[in-house]
């Protein structure tokens, strides 16, 4: 007996030298990103990454605001039980057609290296950097220091050793910025009120952009390719019904499924509202708030992996952000939030440009979207979040003040707002299915609805109610004339970027 006892006890003291050993080596590994949250603690500005930090240290800095984000990611998916949202919700992830709308979707790390590392420990963003320069006490001609890249391995050889001091510098490309050259034009330009305070993440945030879909499918290939290597998780809504209220295909499924967007299919969850919410017919906007509500909630609860840092950005279809802005939300850490994207304005196409830019507030970080939002996309949208119930404390738990800021500026274009860019018959499509609450409701007019009326509008660039709007001239050469894909692809998507019934 007494000998059995001296076994067991035996065993579990090996037992817990194991794990203890296991958790020491894990402590070991985590220790470059502790010194790096630790150093970055200096700077108020640092907040996300010290508040909520990588996925390996989250749980040692500010403990509180880490659970307090995580009851409310809880009380987001128990509130998705109360409603329908949690009937489309499985928790398996099978390869079945018929459970797309139930898959979950993992969020992986992004490996991709985008900086170079010189050999003194200098960051510089590869896609941003011409060259690398190094100065030094006694060199007097600038010619001499400037070094050839070698990126093959990612690292900068600074070549032959020059002197004592070894001063190493990122030369950056046009259209990008700061010491690190990784901040583009449309940063630099905005009204950031914290661009002195921008420093390289050590691990990129994850974007996620969300949208609801109808029939704007040129465009959403344009918006996957123009974000393609950025976004890390397109979270795309469709409904069975239309904005109105009548029954619609599920068409983006059918194409999903034969095909059509296998280049991006592993970074999209497919999300599928089944119903169509009460009062939605009576008002409209009922149905229009509901579709970015339940894209969010149903989306947030079926990801994996989420991080309190990683960035939410909700669209609508007709609007593409432009990559580079993107690009820098995920690898720099000191913006502040809740972020709007000035967009160009367009109508019917590219050709017709508006005056000004559409500034919509876009996005966020996943912390301020659960603590400041409750997890409901729709207030994203809304301007006066400032005066919502959270917004004051998540403000005093992030140790900064949150200032508006958008990115790009009324003429440095950070996106695309391409109105109504459809062929006439997906006008005639957009109009029928238009939600019942922005009036007039042009649909409701037979004479409206007709395609050769429609042609009109798009060779004039009128609008229903008949007026005529003046507008700028237009060049496909002028910079962000249109996303790059479009460009790249003229003849394919010529009706979108020359006006289809001009006379020549
Ligand atoms: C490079 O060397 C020259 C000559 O010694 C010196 O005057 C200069 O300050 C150095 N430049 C830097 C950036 O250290
Ligand atoms: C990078 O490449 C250089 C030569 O191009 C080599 O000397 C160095 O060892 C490489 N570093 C790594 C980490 O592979
Ligand atoms: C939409 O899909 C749901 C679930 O499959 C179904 O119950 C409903 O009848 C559909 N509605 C329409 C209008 O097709
Ligand atoms: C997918 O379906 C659409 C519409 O039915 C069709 O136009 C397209 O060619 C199909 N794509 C593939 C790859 O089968
Ligand atoms: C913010 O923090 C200060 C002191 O830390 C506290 O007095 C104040 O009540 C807090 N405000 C809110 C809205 O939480």
């Amino acid at each position: 007996m007494k000998v059995r006892r001296h076994k067991l006890f035996l065993f579990c003291s090996v037992g817990i030298s194991v794990v203890s050993l296991l958790y020491c080596y894990k402590s070991l590994q985590q220790v470059p990103f502790l010194q790096d949250d630790q150093s970055s603690l200096k700077s108020l500005f640092m907040f996300t990454d010290v508040f909520w930090g990588a996925p390996q240290t989250s749980s040692l800095h500010n403990t509180h605001n880490h659970h307090r984000a995580e009851q409310i990611l809880r009380q987001v998916k128990h509130d998705g039980k109360e409603s329908k949202v949690e009937n489309l919700v499985g928790s398996d992830s099978t390869d079945l057609d018929g459970e797309l709308h139930k898959k979950t979707y993992v969020l992986e790390e992004d490996l991709t290296p985008y900086f170079l590392h010189t050999d003194t420990g200098e960051l510089c963003f590869s896609e941003g950097t011409r060259t690398v320069k190094q100065s030094n006490a006694s060199e007097s001609e600038d010619a001499k220091s400037k070094l050839e890249l070698h990126k093959k391995n990612n690292t900068i050889l600074v070549g032959h050793t020059v002197k004592e001091r070894k001063v190493v510098k990122c030369v950056c490309h046009q259209g990008w910025h700061g010491p690190n050259c990784g901040v583009p034009t449309v940063v630099e330009h905005s009204n950031l009120p914290t661009k002195t305070s921008l420093k390289p993440r050590k691990v990129p945030r994850r974007i996620i952009n969300a949208i609801n879909i109808n029939h704007e499918f040129d465009l959403l290939h344009v918006r996957f390719r123009e974000l393609a290597d950025t976004v890390d998780l397109f979270m795309i809504c469709e409904s069975n019904f239309t904005a109105y209220g009548d029954p619609k295909p599920l068409t983006f499924r059918h194409l999903l499924l034969n095909g059509t967007f296998d280049y991006i299919k592993h970074k999209i969850l497919y999300i599928f509202l089944d119903h169509f919410p009460q009062g939605g017919r009576a008002n409209g906007w009922i149905a229009d708030d509901y579709l970015r509500t339940f894209l969010t909630k149903n989306g947030l609860l079926r990801v994996q992996n989420l991080r309190q840092d990683d960035v939410f950005i909700l669209d609508d279809a007709d609007e593409i952000p432009f990559r580079d802005g993107i690009l820098f939300l995920k690898l720099y850490n000191g913006w502040t939030e809740p972020f709007g994207i000035h967009m160009r304005k367009s109508l019917y196409g590219f050709f017709w440009k508006q005056f000004g830019t559409l500034d919509v507030i876009s996005g966020c970080t996943v912390a301020m979207l659960l603590m400041v939002y409750k997890g409901d996309g729709i207030l994203l949208r809304r301007r006066e979040y400032f005066n919502m119930p959270g917004f004051r404390q998540y403000e005093n738990k992030s140790g900064r003040r949150l200032m508006p800021w958008s990115i790009g500026s009324p003429v440095h274009y950070a996106g695309w707002h391409c109105s109504w860019c459809f062929k006439p018959e997906g006008i005639y499509y957009k109009l029928i299915a238009a939600q019942n609450g922005d009036f007039p409701r042009w649909g409701d007019f037979a004479e409206k609805r007709k395609l050769d009326y429609i042609r009109e509008l798009i060779r004039t660039g009128g609008w229903f109610d008949d007026s005529l709007p003046r507008y700028p001239p237009t060049d496909p050469k002028e910079p962000m004339f249109a996303p790059k894909y479009l460009l790249d692809n003229y003849d394919r998507y010529r009706y979108l970027l020359e006006n289809p019934y001009a006379k020549r």
